[in-house]
């Protein structure tokens, strides 16, 4: 029996990962040695920009988003494509050692990249830690808070009677009457039965 709700009991944070060209929300991070030269790993969708560009760049940075963070980082970082709109253009960003991190976080880490393992889906990266910096000691969000509580933080709105539909999973937004049967959402892949009507 897979009863796959007990993955839920792992604890994630939310975080925006950046690299030269792009960048989208993860929580998929994970410290994953410590010491003088701790090593970070994060897990990246194939099907994402940020997978391209992370394969072509030697850096990346992981900003980490508090409990109180604008709710329009995420609309923008997790619920976009750098496919379809320029993510840096209304969002304010600092660059640290090549890399653009997020001003509206709690701090942020940039890594080298020193391995990569790809599967059928996702491409796990590690990076060794080079420089890092706590801006703001606040409590930090974590991936459950973002579930609880992500209707209320991303105010789904329904305009000119159009039924809005949400992604239990990720919080994406798809407006229509009605969910095609083959429907998959754009963008975390899970299907129909975990999208609720708003
Ligand atoms: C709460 C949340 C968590 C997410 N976690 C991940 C993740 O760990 N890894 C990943 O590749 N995408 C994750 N995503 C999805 C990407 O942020 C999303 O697909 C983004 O639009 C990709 O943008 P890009 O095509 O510019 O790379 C998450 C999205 C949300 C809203």
């Amino acid at each position: 029996m897979k009863n796959d709700k007990i993955l839920w009991k792992i604890s994630q944070g939310m975080y925006v990962l950046t690299t030269d060209g792009g960048g989208c929300v993860v929580d998929s991070v994970s410290q994953i040695s410590a010491g003088d030269n701790p090593l970070i790993a994060v897990s990246v969708m194939k099907k994402n920009y940020t997978n391209v560009l992370m394969k072509k760049n030697r850096k990346f940075a992981i900003s980490v988003l508090g409990k109180d963070v604008n709710p329009e980082i995420i609309k923008t970082f997790g619920l976009k494509s750098m496919r379809d709109i320029n993510k840096f253009e209304n969002i304010k960003t600092t660059e640290i050692d090549g890399v653009k991190v997020i001003d509206n976080s709690l701090g942020y880490m940039v890594c080298d990249i020193i391995d990569s393992i790809d599967n059928d889906t996702h491409t796990l990266f590690i990076g060794r830690l080079t420089e890092a910096d706590l801006y703001e000691d606040k409590e930090a969000m974590t991936y459950s808070y973002y579930q609880e509580n992500k209707d209320d933080f991303l105010k789904v709105t329904t305009t000119s009677g159009k039924t809005a539909w949400i992604c239990t999973v990720c919080g994406f937004v798809y407006y229509g009457e009605e969910l095609p049967d083959d429907y998959k959402c754009p963008i975390c892949g899970v299907d129909k039965s975990l999208f609720k009507k708003q």
